[in-house]
């Protein structure tokens, strides 16, 4: 929206929530303090804010006035009930539909900008229509492709934007209005429509294919690492086939963030309820081979150090799902350090964005142990050097760039000898570390 905002100033953009303490942060005086991270974003919203962009509590009012309204609202893995750890919960969009279908007194555009299961369009076009005023509305589905850390960049240069509508004519005058809102900056052939279902899926399908691939070279990394391989070199060679293509390949710990197993659950939910169950195992594999990369992973650390971390003072670097962005929704080093808490590991993080409200309320949320006990294993630093301090070992979680630039033979002085790191996500320089005298163990070499 703050996009859209920016590159639209004929457009009045109102960013709606009941959360009055967010809405307060957006509208912060200071606007590096809006709570989301991401680089570029802070300059768009000074920018924008205030002259044709808004933020605001008043819900009813936004509604009532907007022409047009994108529903944006989570939907995550339903925690109770049918479908439980699977399906979609699309709670919050129902109540959404409601409330715009109590309030408008106008037509309106209203646009799926959550990731939705196919065909929830007809949910939402039934709870319109039968609870509605007797007002049109059209409903269109435009999914968003983002990544987070890169989210200004991708949005304003955009590899496509897809938007899906009712083949009706009325469905093909409400496309058009949306079609004219990015036209302002993203080229015409950028800018796909398509029927509204194939929309909806392809958002599902998008995630699952990249998060097949972070698997496929995932499950790659082990065979390498039996064989003598190097991921890395067998991802160049692969990746110069143009058929196959460079981009996410990287090996990791893992993937996280709040999409791809959402995303890839939610396809082998529909997928079942079709009855379709080989394609549902195929893509619930996907997310098999991510759990048991994480997992691997803390065993590799528990194994590699004597068998036995029990008191050992193990350094996290890193903590987000991915680097320029304080996001930890499903971050892989979630799951590693409770594997090394359940060990008796003792832990120091060091990330340089997550705050360490977020770092406990993430261990403490999995309830493995208790709130004293995560407590008690796991302290969190502002500084890496004090991180590294004395450990046996420093694992690495999250690629953040700052990373490369440390004073690694200091951080390797003030460690208990031998000093180990375990690359989860391949980013320093194998021979540099060696060279310095760590024993460096890197995901898939
Ligand atoms: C993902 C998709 O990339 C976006 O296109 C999509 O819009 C978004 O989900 C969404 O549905 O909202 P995001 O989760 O923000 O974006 O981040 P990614 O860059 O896809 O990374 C996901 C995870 O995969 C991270 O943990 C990352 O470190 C990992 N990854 C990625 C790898 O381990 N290796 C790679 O080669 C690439």
């Amino acid at each position: 929206m703050a996009i859209i905002a920016q590159k639209c100033p004929h457009i009045k953009v109102t960013v709606v929530d009941l959360n009055q303490k967010r809405i307060a942060e957006w509208n912060d005086a200071d606007v590096n303090n809006i709570p989301i991270y991401e680089p570029g974003l802070s300059a768009i919203v000074a920018e924008a804010r205030g002259r044709n962009l808004f933020f605001s509590t008043d819900i009813e009012r936004a509604i009532d006035a907007a022409d047009m309204i994108f529903i944006s609202v989570n939907t995550p893995t339903k925690t109770y009930g049918v479908g439980k750890g699977m399906a979609a919960d699309l709670k919050y969009i129902e109540l959404c539909a409601r409330q715009i279908a109590k309030i408008s007194t106008s037509d309106k555009i209203v646009v799926e900008k959550s990731t939705l299961p196919v065909r929830t369009a007809s949910a939402i076009k039934n709870i319109l229509e039968n609870t509605g005023n007797g007002v049109k509305f059209q409903i269109l589905s435009n999914p968003e492709f983002l990544a987070e850390g890169t989210a200004v960049a991708d949005l304003l240069n955009p590899d496509r934007v897809l938007i899906g509508g009712d083949t009706s004519m009325e469905g093909q005058e409400a496309i058009k209005k949306l079609v004219a809102i990015y036209s302002n900056w993203v080229l015409k052939d950028r800018i796909l429509t398509t029927n509204i279902w194939s929309s909806e899926l392809s958002k599902l399908t998008a995630n699952a294919f990249l998060a097949q691939r972070v698997s496929s070279i995932n499950a790659m990394s082990e065979l390498c690492e039996k064989t003598g391989a190097d991921v890395n070199e067998v991802a160049k060679a692969i990746g110069m086939d143009s058929r196959i293509g460079s981009k996410f390949l990287k090996a990791s710990v893992g993937f996280g963030g709040s999409c791809f197993k959402k995303d890839i659950l939610n396809l082998v939910y529909i997928a079942k309820s079709y009855g379709l169950n080989e394609v549902a195992d195929y893509w619930e594999q996907v997310i098999v081979m991510n759990d048991h990369q994480k997992s691997r992973f803390a065993k590799t650390i528990v194994k590699t150090l004597y068998n036995t971390v029990s008191g050992k003072k193990i350094a996290f670097l890193g903590w987000a799902f991915k680097k320029d962005t304080n996001d930890t929704r499903e971050s892989p080093a979630i799951y590693v350090a409770d594997d090394l808490l359940d060990e008796q590991a003792i832990i120091t993080v060091y990330d340089p964005k997550v705050t360490q409200t977020q770092i406990h309320s993430d261990v403490n949320y999995l309830n493995s142990r208790s709130e004293l006990e995560n407590k008690n294993g796991l302290t969190i630093l502002d500084n890496p050097y004090d991180v590294c301090q004395d450990s046996h070992a420093i694992v690495i979680l999250t690629e953040w760039s700052e990373f490369t630039s440390y004073d690694w033979q200091k951080i390797y002085d003030q460690m208990q000898k031998p000093a180990f790191v375990f690359d989860g996500r391949n980013v320093l320089d194998k021979k540099v570390m060696e060279k310095i005298g760590f024993v460096y163990q890197a995901i898939g070499s």
